[in-house]
């Protein structure tokens, strides 16, 4: 047995849940709030038979102990791995799960940053010298609270401050020089921070990973930051997620600033959903931290010219750390496609010119709240990136924006949001709507049906455990990569799977995927592939390609079953008049409110049994 089964075989999933979600039974299951968006009726499922969870409401997921975890603590799998075989008292030895040498001096790091911390703000709250830092503060409209928040700190004018008071506590110089509080100089070593005010960044557990400290008086630079450490990388943290992550999963949404005082005086008024990037334009990996979160996130951004090029840079970002396995596409597609395949939905908040959030909310806390309502959807505001230099009463600069904007408006899926953009080329530019129809037309390639993988449905082929079979079929059959644009990480519920599924995403081939894989997950792999399929699908090139897609069928199909709708009563409400919505106004009755993803479900699956009847 895998590690991985070892631990879930000891793990009560009811009894994780119950720790984060008050539950009652229903049925076999049990029911409760969704932990992951804000709901009135209970529509989170705990399935004890199958060990699984599923939120059958606005999220629309689900998974295994591993994946409740991970959403709920913000953490990856292997620490999900570690906490749980904790919890189940298994002890990842090696070779299980290699443990680096690096651990003990991570850890070794954190304690020393978390000691710094506690000292800065202390010399901040408590000491003469602190006097002047407190008194920018309030100059700053920073209330004590937020100050106590925060944990902000004070580095006194001075040499040695944090590197005598550290050494006191019995660390090490070089331990010092490590975490980047102390720069090492011939013959000795001094403070790197200075007469400063210090703002602690935390990871997503609040654990503090670095600092970013101001000064006090306009001396450039403006802001001094812990140097990249073994447990601090500025582009792969987010400023303020640890206090913001709550927040940001229940308001569904992620507010991005530029600033350490914008996400200050943010969340000092309330707005507690905003994370900082910290200056820089933002990196996949600060996008990583924000998708775990929501789907929803806004740009807060300088609406001048630089302002734009900074959304520009952060919307490209945002298109490279889509699957690699979609191609390089012009700018703005590219971001209704991230839209489209994540379901996310991005938008830009214009600020002011030359303000940044802070100064908007000092002056005026309604304004923001204001410019936060007015965040543009992505679209509308590259519509207006693309045609604010274009004149249109000039028949170049017509083509040239119907040029721009047709691809953008081609990649949109949703027919009536399709048709909202249409309309609104066409009145942009004074022509015809039917002109801007007949060219998209023109520019559309023939796309796959879900029908046409309905009427190839061929159950004897499907037997459980079809996440593995799946999984066993990619991993063996290279040449079902594209065949692959049908499944969705959010099919496979059970994490070894999904971890195991986004890393071949991201793996050119099997070598590469195995280097990426620590024990637990590599003992998985190796025995997928060892796992032999039934001749016809070793032999036929096509019939595992549609026997792929038929997978990502059943995997939906898995939900009907666990809310207990069963083939038969699919079919009998699909003959009788209300059909499919017959059956989700039963739902509803229950108090569960259906996500989007799960109407689809029942669509499909009521199409494919009437079908199969016929
Ligand atoms: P800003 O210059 O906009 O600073 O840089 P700010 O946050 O508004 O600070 P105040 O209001 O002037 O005090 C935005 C962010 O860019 C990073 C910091 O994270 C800062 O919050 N930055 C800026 C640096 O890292 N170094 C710098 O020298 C300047
Ligand atoms: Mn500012």
């Amino acid at each position: 047995m895998t590690v991985i089964n070892e631990i879930k075989q000891k793990i009560d999933i009811v009894e994780l849940v119950s720790d984060y979600v008050p539950l009652q039974k229903a049925g076999r299951n049990f029911k409760g709030l969704c932990p992951f968006h804000s709901e009135k009726h209970p529509s989170f499922f705990v399935f004890p038979e199958q060990q699984t969870w599923h939120c059958f409401g606005a999220c629309g997921i689900g998974g295994d102990a591993f994946s409740f975890i991970m959403k709920k603590d913000g953490i990856d799998f292997s620490q999900a791995l570690s906490l749980l075989a904790q919890r189940a008292g298994i002890t990842l030895s090696a070779p299980r799960m290699p443990s680096k040498p690096e651990d003990g001096e991570r850890e070794e790091l954190f304690q020393i940053n978390e000691a710094a911390a506690a000292y800065y703000h202390h010399l901040l709250l408590n000491t003469k010298a602190g006097e002047g830092a407190r008194s920018y503060l309030s100059k700053r409209k920073v209330t004590l609270e937020t100050t106590g928040q925060a944990r902000l700190g004070f580095s006194p004018d001075s040499w040695e401050t944090i590197k005598k008071y550290l050494m006191g506590k019995g660390y090490e110089e070089s331990r010092l020089i490590e975490a980047g509080l102390v720069i090492e100089k011939e013959g000795g070593s001094y403070d790197r921070f200075r007469n400063r005010l210090l703002f602690p960044i935390c990871d997503i557990q609040g654990r503090v990973i670095g600092f970013g400290a101001r000064a006090l008086d306009e001396s450039l630079p403006k802001y001094i930051n812990s140097p990249q450490t073994l447990i601090f990388d500025k582009g792969a943290s987010l400023y303020g997620i640890d206090k913001a992550k709550d927040a940001i999963r229940r308001e569904n949404l992620i507010i991005i600033v530029e600033g350490y005082t914008d996400v200050l005086m943010a969340h000092q008024h309330g707005w507690r959903n905003v994370v900082a990037s910290m200056g820089t334009s933002m990196t996949e990996k600060q996008v990583a931290i924000a998708k775990k979160l929501t789907k929803n996130i806004a740009l807060a951004l300088d609406a001048d010219a630089a302002g734009q090029e900074a959304t520009l840079r952060d919307a490209e970002i945002l298109i490279s750390s889509l699957d690699k396995k979609t191609t390089p596409i012009p700018l703005w597609s590219g971001l209704v496609r991230y839209e489209n395949v994540l379901d996310a939905e991005i938008k830009v908040i214009p600020l002011p010119k030359d303000k940044d959030p802070d100064e908007v909310i000092c002056e005026d806390p309604g304004a923001w709240q204001n410019l936060v309502r007015q965040a543009t959807p992505l679209l509308d505001f590259a519509f207006g990136a693309a045609t604010n230099k274009l004149d249109i009463s000039k028949v170049k600069d017509k083509s040239s924006a119907m040029e721009r904007l047709l691809p953008l408006i081609h990649e949109i899926k949703e027919p009536v949001r399709q048709a909202h953009y249409v309309q609104k080329l066409a009145r942009l530019i004074q022509v015809d709507e039917s002109l801007i129809v007949v060219a998209l037309r023109k520019a559309k390639g023939t796309r796959k049906t879900a029908e046409a993988s309905l009427s190839t449905f061929s159950p004897q082929l499907l037997s459980d455990p079809i996440e593995e079979y799946c999984l066993a079929l990619l991993v063996q059959y290279p040449e079902l990569r594209q065949t692959a644009e049908e499944l969705s990480v959010d099919h496979f519920e059970s994490s070894d799977n999904r971890e195991l599924f986004i890393r071949w995403q991201h793996s050119p081939d099997i070598p590469t995927l195995k280097d990426k894989l620590d024990f637990s997950l590599l003992e998985h792999l190796n025995y997928l592939l060892s796992k032999t399929f039934p001749v016809a699908i070793g032999e036929d090139e096509k019939m595992r390609g549609s026997s792929l897609i038929q997978c990502s069928l059943r995997l939906q199909e898995r939900l009907l079953r666990k809310l207990e709708v069963s083939r038969e009563q699919l079919l009998a409400l699909e003959n009788e008049a209300g059909g499919v919505s017959a059956q989700l106004a039963k739902l509803e009755e229950q108090g569960i409110e259906a996500s989007k993803e799960l109407k689809e479900i029942f669509m499909k699956q009521a199409q494919y049994w009437r079908k199969k009847e016929a």
